[in-house]
């Protein structure tokens, strides 16, 4: 299992109210105990924080907000002491505007070899005066922006496909690869064990950068044939960077963030000499129902058998709303947030967990706007209310805000004070919360051989039932509805064992609604 670190809301060692790596470095223990193989850490490098660290200013160093590059080292070592491998984020689409090539690039003049590391291209219209096309950006408003040439003249315009502040490379130039090949080999020597490609998908644009009409959202979702979201093109970088981590000792790995139209093409991202991983958002889509589930795990099984690549599951991370809130929120959240976490740990494959999914926490909806960080709420004017939500600061211990996050008061973002029943600390001694629930989850996903890869195969056990059998001796049964269900007592057989339930099952056998259960079979 991998588990996803947000740095900034994990574990704050300095008392600034923002998470750093020394707090991350202060908690593997809680790691190794909950059963992590992996850790996922978001951006940490020096930022402007336009978009959280995901608009980098200098790939090769760390933001004094989060540590310092003694302290990722100290991190690597000391989480491969415990047995943990540790991902970095990479962000290859786009630099911070604070990087100094864009610098550079505002400095220079059109056709220059400094702006040509990015996308500039002139306006339309009289004077130059209309953006190059209608493109927009994914967090609002428009993906271009005009700058003022040195001249102090309106000068070119250069794309942004998220923030004014996040200039998108041109990956048709060579200097772009190679600076971000050397960057892999830094981290590599470094001792990190895998990247998580930010925007993976998005890397290559249609030079002739047409109009976006008609099925194509101004900004929208990948949808097959789209001049900016998963051109073939992107392909090649990915073969050349396997080429790279090949030569590695340890296996590093790539995990790619790819929202593209189908998991056919995502397929594509996977083959044999490209990516390891990427992430499968058709899952995380998915609503609660049995039916959208079963599509979403069959579509993805059978897409990636083809290029022979591993299936990866995720429910939740930093840029979506938390599960438990997306499936209904209160009870009935959790409870059907606790069943797709059993569900999620049984299916073939990688499981990504998202800091905080482990304690049931939810989306903080009521954040005062003030405090809110996220540029898509600011871009559209509180229309989208952004991220935040799910990234408020993990609640450790302690009846009060900011429940042991900081050694001070402070908190980035505000934590609901309800939030004293979900601590650490709280669900540590509690044998029914979701804590434990996950622990004993992944306790058991390390010691059964029939769960983590492998093949499964479904059990037809009525249209609100999600049932399958995994090799050797293992059956998974997830009631999506709200009727209790009988269990499939023929596939189970008079010797099953109940190994793990999400919920109290009754004395009769039967599996309550929004209930998994995890069976060992004869
Ligand atoms: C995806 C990241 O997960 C998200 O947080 C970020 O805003 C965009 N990429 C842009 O880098």
């Amino acid at each position: 299992m991998i588990y996803q670190i947000y740095v900034r809301s994990f574990a704050d060692s300095d008392g600034d109210g923002v998470g750093d790596l020394p707090g991350v470095r202060s908690r593997l223990r809680y790691l190794r105990e909950l059963g992590v193989d992996a850790v996922w850490l978001s951006p940490f490098y020096p930022s402007p924080q336009a978009d959280a660290g995901y608009d980098v200013a200098d790939y090769r160093d760390v933001d004094p907000r989060f540590g310092s590059l003694a302290d990722v080292d100290d991190l690597i070592r000391e989480a491969h002491e415990w047995g943990l491998r540790i991902i970095i984020d990479l962000v290859p689409n786009h630099t911070s505007h604070e990087h100094r090539w864009f610098r550079a690039a505002l400095a220079a003049t059109p056709g220059s070899r400094e702006r040509a590391r990015y996308i500039f291209r002139d306006g339309r219209g009289q004077g130059g005066d209309e953006p190059p096309n209608n493109w927009g950006s994914n967090f609002g408003g428009l993906a271009w922006t005009r700058v003022t040439e040195a001249d102090h003249t309106p000068g070119q315009w250069y794309l942004h496909l998220f923030t004014p502040e996040q200039p998108d490379l041109d990956w048709t130039n060579t200097e772009v690869r190679a600076e971000f090949e050397s960057i892999l080999r830094f981290w590599l020597d470094r001792g990190v064990d895998g990247f998580r490609i930010d925007v993976a998908h998005g890397l290559a644009k249609d030079p002739e950068m047409p109009d976006l009409a008609g099925h194509y959202a101004i900004s929208g979702p990948a949808i097959e044939g789209h001049p900016h979201w998963d051109q073939d093109e992107v392909h090649e970088v990915y073969r050349a960077w396997r080429r790279i981590t090949d030569g590695y000792p340890g296996d590093p790995t790539f995990v790619a963030e790819v929202w593209v139209a189908s998991p056919q093409r995502l397929a594509l991202y996977l083959r044999p000499d490209e990516l390891h991983t990427a992430f499968n958002f058709s899952f995380l889509l998915a609503p609660w129902a049995a039916k959208a589930l079963r599509a979403a795990v069959d579509e993805s099984v059978a897409a990636l058998a083809e290029v022979r690549a591993p299936t990866t599951w995720v429910l939740s991370n930093h840029d979506v709303i938390r599960h438990v809130t997306r499936y209904g929120g209160g009870e009935p959240g959790t409870r059907r947030a606790r069943a797709a976490a059993l569900l999620m740990l049984a299916l073939p494959g990688g499981a990504y967990v998202y800091q905080g999914e482990e304690l049931g926490l939810t989306e903080v909806t009521d954040l005062p706007d003030e405090v809110r960080q996220d540029p898509s709420f600011h871009r559209t004017a509180g229309a989208e209310p952004g991220r935040d939500g799910c990234r408020v600061p993990l609640p450790w211990s302690g009846q009060d805000p900011p429940f042991g996050f900081s050694p001070s008061g402070a908190s980035w973002l505000p934590q609901p004070a309800d939030w004293a029943e979900l601590t650490v600390q709280r669900q540590e001694s509690d044998p029914g919360s979701t804590l434990t629930l996950y622990r004993n989850a992944l306790r058991l996903r390390r010691e059964l051989p029939a769960l983590g890869d492998g093949l499964m195969r479904w059990i037809e056990a009525g249209a609100d039932v999600l049932a399958f059998r995994r090799e050797p001796g293992f059956v998974c049964v997830v009631n999506v509805g709200g009727a209790p269900a009988e269990p499939p007592d023929d596939v189970l057989g008079a010797d099953a064992v109940v190994l793990l339930t999400s919920a109290p099952i009754g004395s009769d056998g039967r599996v309550p609604g929004a209930t998994a259960a995890w069976y060992r079979t004869g």
